[in-house]
């Protein structure tokens, strides 16, 4: 029999599990299946690491909070999201608290906040450097309370079930038997992350393979602000693995070969002794990675193996600070690195580290079609608009994963019959991967197309991007696409066959990275992480849009644009150093622009 449940969630991180959990407490009768295609505690929100934000401090407020986000989105970000985001993060963090997070403290009891990038106040709760290992063990413990939460553990989805102009279910392969079967469901909520290993040199895992921005894409849902990707200043060369912010809002400097702390050339603030909030080092990513950028153009900075690399710096904070704040920076320095930050220097790197754009959603999570939802780094809201600050996404996923919990269990809740034709495109979807991916004699080796889709992002895509070096990505991912259909298989098992998710992967990585080029073709100014240096100034006459990426019927991208909204920060020139300007005040609600 086919498993049908009122909700199927894809994805089992952080906005999966917080989604499933406000499902079970909106109404306690409806059965709940996450499907994920790994164990829930291996996905990628376990790996972040510095914090999450929510104004919490008696000097700090929501209205400052908005104002950072809003700027340092280079005002892109939808207003009304981001109020909501800011007013709901403190009391999702608390809640987060009394579920079992250990959200570090300070000696009086109170809340510890650290400074992070491009934030003016401290306001990002940590539980040490493994802050997404704690609040995903959290998110889990609390669902494992609701009986109605199945899970699918190691479970792939390929495809959603539409009839009828709504989402119905999905079809996704028991990677342990390797059985392909239909779920079906009222409401789905794709909580699948990003899509970094679209590059080759990125922070994430490797199941970040866009596979819910690919579903979404292919069933008719738009991509939204796809070219906004976010490089992080500071992963180590050669792994990716991040090196996270809190080691510099700690107190951490980078240096150039001369040793110089050469950001403040950038016009982000002057040395201090201590880190001052918003300066330097403590710059939003955009900005620092385009920094690194200028410093490689300028000979200054160091040539390793795996690429040119700047130093991080952390010897000064001594080794007691470094083991109680950031002990997990330096466990992965002596792992991966083969150093000791208490006495030798960090090799960084820009790093692809997350993805701004994704699939369109309103402020409850619901896309365009009807039945599904997003919530997460899958979804764009949009509270990151052209680049997002760090430790805003794991809050991200808390209030719009609850949202979108909420939303889809109000949809699964009416009386919505399943189509008998879904069933039909299950067997279609069970045929197809059968045929493609299981019976098929290719000459094609994954690995070689992957790697050539890599270097195409990286090359064409990257930090810096020109018309005519995206006209030419569009050219080489075309020419991967059409090497793709002749992909060798040589694994015919069923059980665990990786071969055949690979290969999955990389078909739903090839779609979002059209969509990824033909976005950021399309959009002809520099803004936040989108540099055009043929187009080196933001452009609000013309671009102050969404862009909205469709699937053609004969699969061609086709881009369009929705308006940003506005509520109460007109757009204004991004500053930060010791003159950025502050953001309104909870005081004065209404206040707008600082002066
Ligand atoms: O550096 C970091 O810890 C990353 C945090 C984030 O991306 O929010």
């Amino acid at each position: 029999m086919t498993p049908s449940h009122d909700v199927v969630l894809v994805g089992g991180g952080g906005a999966g599990l917080r989604a499933a959990i406000a499902i079970a407490e909106t109404n306690p009768r409806l059965s709940i299946a996450v499907v994920s295609k790994v164990y829930p505690m291996r996905s990628h929100t376990v790996s972040a690491e510095g914090g999450s934000a929510g104004a919490i401090g008696a000097d700090d407020s929501t209205d400052e909070h908005a104002y950072d986000t809003i700027s340092g989105g280079d005002w892109l970000c939808d207003q009304d999201a981001v109020e909501a985001f800011v007013t709901e993060a403190p009391e999702e963090l608390l809640r987060l608290e009394r579920w079992g997070c250990p959200w570090n403290r300070e000696a009086d009891g109170r809340i510890a906040v650290r400074p992070f990038g491009g934030m003016k106040k401290k306001r990002t709760w940590f539980a040490a450097d493994k802050t997404g290992f704690h609040m995903l063990h959290t998110l889990f413990q609390t669902s494992l309370k609701y009986a109605s939460v199945v899970r699918y553990d190691e479970w792939f989805v390929t495809r959603l079930l539409v009839d009828d102009g709504r989402v119905q279910g999905v079809v996704a392969i028991d990677l342990q038997s390797g059985k392909i079967e239909a779920i079906t469901a009222r409401s789905v909520i794709l909580c699948t992350g990003g899509c970094g290993k679209i590059f080759p040199f990125t922070t994430n895992a490797s199941i970040k393979s866009g596979d819910g921005m690919a579903l979404a894409y292919r069933a008719g849902a738009p991509l939204k602000d796809m070219e906004f990707l976010q490089y992080h200043p500071t992963g180590l060369p050669f792994t990716g693995i991040l090196i996270t912010e809190a080691a510099r809002s700690e107190g951490g400097y980078l240096i150039n070969k001369d040793g110089y702390r050469y950001l403040q050339d950038y016009a982000l603030g002057t040395p201090q002794k201590e880190p001052v909030l918003r300066t330097m080092e403590l710059g939003p990513r955009d900005r620092l990675s385009q920094a690194f950028m200028k410093e490689l153009e300028k000979g200054r900075t160091i040539e390793t193996p795996y690429g040119h690399v700047v130093h991080l710096d952390l010897r000064h904070l001594g080794e007691k600070k470094i083991d109680a704040k950031i002990p997990f920076v330096r466990e992965l320095c002596r792992k991966y690195q083969n150093l000791d930050p208490v006495k030798d220097l960090i090799p960084v790197r820009p790093v692809l580290h997350y993805m701004m754009g994704g699939v369109h959603t309103d402020i409850d999570g619901a896309t365009p079609l009807a039945g599904l939802y997003a919530a997460g780094e899958v979804a764009c809201v949009s509270i990151n608009g052209a680049n997002r600050l760090g430790s805003n996404s794991l809050t991200e996923l808390l209030v719009f994963g609850a949202r979108a919990g909420k939303a889809a269990a109000e949809h699964a809740s009416r009386n919505l019959e399943i189509s008998q034709s879904v069933l039909g495109q299950a067997r279609d979807e069970h045929r197809r991967i059968e045929q493609e991916l299981l019976n098929k004699k290719g000459s094609e080796r994954i690995a070689d197309l992957r790697e050539e889709m890599q270097k195409t992002m990286e090359e064409s895509a990257g930090i810096y991007r020109t018309g005519a070096s995206l006209m030419k990505a569009v050219d080489r991912l075309r020419s991967v696409q059409e090497r793709y259909a002749n992909v060798a298989i040589e694994d015919r098992s069923k059980a665990f066959n990786t071969e055949r998710v690979s290969a999955l992967e990389l078909s739903n990585m090839l779609g979002v990275a059209e969509t990824i080029v033909m976005s950021a073709l399309r959009r002809e100014e520099s803004r936040g992480a989108h540099q055009r240096t043929d187009f080196p100034k933001r452009d609000d006459k013309r671009f102050l849009g969404h862009s909205l990426v469709h699937r053609n019927p004969d699969g061609s991208a086709r881009v369009e644009y929705l308006p940003v909204t506005i509520t109460r920060w007109p757009p204004a020139e991004r500053i930060y150093g010791e003159a950025a300007p502050h953001g309104g005040s909870n005081k004065a609600p209404g206040s707008s622009l600082p002066s």
